[in-house]
């Protein structure tokens, strides 16, 4: 195969391409980036499944529970320490917002140790660092003659009750009120790391000090450190996963679990700010509660922290209905004003000054500067409605008229309404389409973007946001393989990035088209998830953290996108089996050198392809990065992290002939490349 490269006729590439998605599926969030240690921490909600699935469209499910009381507060994750008795009390709530407690009885002959112990979300990870722990405690009765002196919280191993760290925490027990709940604070400070992460968290009384008493506990917090040093912030280890892949936005928060189950359970952003205390959670869409500890403001400050573009997806006026999708679940349209007004509060929390109502609010919260907000997106796959023909102008009007510098995003490029009416997205605005797929599909559609402009009838005006894409399963006759079958993938494939990745140089050489991308689902806890396959999979234990082949090429895209996309013409040969495309780093960006020249190529086939690239500008030094692998259908798993993994190369400068103007590569099989030219 003949490739030229040229260095004239160049195009920006588009700045924010390649980015995330984040949604709480898979235990992402509660249980997982979210670095909350205590599961259940302040007894909201059970997790559910309904009708024997949580997901309407009928897709994969791999949840290891089986709860039996839908969304009903439980003692999940809790159980006793000696001859304490833990039982559930609605009529002491910590908060309007909190109104399920745990009440710890201490028989009259207890002896030695007593308390509660949470055995974290599926195990905690215990390194040499601090963790810092809350927790409210009331008594049900003023303590007379044994009064209380301390409370001890400690770190333990699980299967041999080893103790990492302990804290005896000073209190004057008769003095607790029974009226209301006082709030503790520890810090804990393993000397070493846990050798697994089969390990709890125990708040525990001198039995001689309490017996015959009772206590109410609720919101017992435990953190360890957190990405940027945030309170109440994101569990660092992923979150640097995530910066390493360098992404550009992130999107949030959803997806499915946005829209909710029902308009009541839709995601509120007025319930998910401010104090732990006062959110109340709700039903997420995949099968579990959501804490909402990880709530607007955090989503936000962790795009400050990864310096990436906030794109919010605003609700609008459209729930999943968990039986069928009916019109019933969409908010009729004389009743559509406060949910527009919500999202324009929304936008003002976020960007207003703290002269505004919603600024100061924010700035109460403890972020006074306001975010910047460049993309909106308007709800979520709204194609499963008959309704967005109305309700998206609706929004983009009354919230276009307040931020006319957002690019808004709309879920469906066209529907008819029953009088013939298109919806139609504004020049200036973008689209987002939803590709869950198989490799055959992106190959197939690798020109999909270089002519959909003009085919659309949109022009220029309009591009594109490939917000959620992956390869779901194998190549097969009739295609995709929503079902649980054999066709679904359970993990990223090789096959399945290069599909992907194929996909991903449609998008590059098309940036005045495709101005953002993101994979879904982002993360997976291998203890309880809901689809598959997923971008990044991992456990309490930070060692079992999985970067899949998907995640991998989008790193080596991201890396290596270049500022200038330039011209490439193949002398012989069509795309297909191998595809390529070259851009140039022109400007210093970041740590990559000034005139660095990225060439990707492709490979689909199992057997190495000859290139021949003749390039017009004279480079002596040629290095590489290489995903690939010679079985299509391996995967990264734990304990084999890695087996698929980029791998960097030099070439020898005999491959570099016609005075520095020709470059001579064997492309192996299988194989996802960028060469750097300089
Ligand atoms: O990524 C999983 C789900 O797929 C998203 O929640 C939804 O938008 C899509 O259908």
């Amino acid at each position: 195969l003949e490739i030229s490269v040229a260095s004239g006729t160049r195009n920006k590439t588009a700045p924010y391409l390649h980015g995330l998605f984040f949604e709480d599926i898979n235990h992402s969030g509660d249980g997982g980036l979210y670095a909350e240690l205590i599961r259940n921490r302040a007894f909201q909600g059970s997790d559910v499944t309904i009708g024997g699935s949580s997901n309407i469209k009928g897709s994969h499910i791999v949840a290891s529970e089986n709860p039996l009381v839908p969304w009903g507060p439980t003692l999940t994750g809790w159980r006793a320490i000696g001859s304490a008795r833990l039982s559930l009390d609605v009529l002491n709530p910590l908060s309007t917002a909190l109104p399920t407690v745990m009440r710890v009885d201490i028989p009259v002959d207890a002896t030695g140790e007593v308390g509660i112990l949470n055995e974290g979300w599926w195990g905690m990870d215990i390194q040499p660092q601090e963790y810092t722990a809350s927790f409210y405690i009331k008594p049900a009765q003023a303590v007379y003659s044994k009064s209380l002196t301390h409370i001890t919280t400690s770190l333990r191993s699980n299967a041999t009750g080893e103790i990492w760290a302990a804290e005896e925490i000073r209190v004057d027990g008769p003095t607790l009120s029974t009226l209301e709940y006082t709030q503790f604070r520890s810090t804990l400070f393993p000397a070493k790391a846990a050798p697994d992460s089969d390990n709890t968290f125990a708040v525990t009384f001198n039995a001689s000090e309490v017996a015959g008493n009772s206590f109410f506990v609720s919101l017992v917090s435990l953190f360890p450190p957190t990405y940027k040093d945030r309170p109440n912030g994101l569990r660092k280890d992923l979150a640097e996963v995530l910066a390493e892949i360098r992404p550009k936005f992130l999107r949030f928060p959803g997806g499915n679990n946005l829209e909710g189950l029902t308009i009541q359970t839709r995601w509120q952003w007025k319930k998910n700010i401010g104090p732990l205390t006062e959110r109340p959670g709700r039903p997420g869409d995949w099968s579990y509660y959501n804490t909402d500890g990880l709530g607007y403001l955090e989503f936000l400050e962790w795009c400050e922290d990864m310096e990436i573009e906030p794109l919010l997806s605003v609700y609008a006026g459209y729930s999943l209905d968990i039986t069928n999708i009916s019109p019933a679940n969409t908010v009729p349209q004389e009743s559509m004003q406060p949910y527009i007004t919500e999202a324009l509060e929304q936008l003002e929390y976020a960007m207003g000054s703290t002269e505004t109502k919603w600024g100061a609010l924010r700035a109460s919260h403890g972020h006074p500067s306001p975010f910047q907000i460049r993309f909106v997106e308007i709800g979520n796959e709204d194609f499963f409605s008959s309704s967005y023909y109305w309700r998206f102008p609706l929004f983009y009007s009354a919230l276009k008229a307040v931020y006319p510098n957002v690019t808004f995003i709309a879920t469906q490029a066209t529907e008819s309404s029953p009088s013939g009416i298109n919806t139609a997205i504004p020049a200036g605005n973008m689209w987002d389409m939803h590709h869950y797929e198989t490799p055959q599909f992106f190959k197939d559609n690798f020109n999909y973007f270089d002519n959909w402009q003009n085919a659309s009838g949109y022009g220029d005006g309009v591009q594109i946001f490939v917000g959620e894409y992956s390869v779901l399963s194998r190549d097969r006759p009739g295609g995709v393989d929503w079902s649980n079958g054999v066709g679904r993938f359970a993990y990223p494939t090789m096959v399945a990035a290069i599909g992907e990745a194929i996909y991903g140089l449609a998008m590059e050489r098309n940036p005045h088209v495709v101005q953002l991308s993101s994979y879904a689902p982002l993360l997976q806890n291998f203890n309880a998830y809901q689809w598959t396959p997923n971008f990044i999979a991992f456990t309490a234990d930070t060692k079992d953290t999985v970067r899949s082949t998907s995640y991998y090429w989008q790193k080596m895209f991201s890396w290596y996108k270049g500022t200038e996309t330039l011209p490439v013409r193949n002398s012989e040969g069509g795309f297909d089996p191998v595809w390529w495309h070259a851009a140039i780093d022109a400007e210093e960006t970041g740590t990559l050198a000034a005139g660095r020249v990225y060439v990707k190529l492709i490979n689909a086939d199992t057997t190495p392809h000859a290139i021949t690239l003749n390039l017009d500008v004279k480079v002596s030094t040629v290095n590489g990065t290489i995903l690939t692998n010679e079985d299509e259908y391996a995967f990264n798993y734990r304990n084999n992290a890695t087996a698929i993994s980029p791998k960097t190369f030099t070439l020898d400068e005999s491959v570099i002939g016609n005075g520095g103007k020709q470059v001579t590569y064997e492309l192996p099989g299988l194989a996802i490349v960028v060469l750097e030219l300089k």
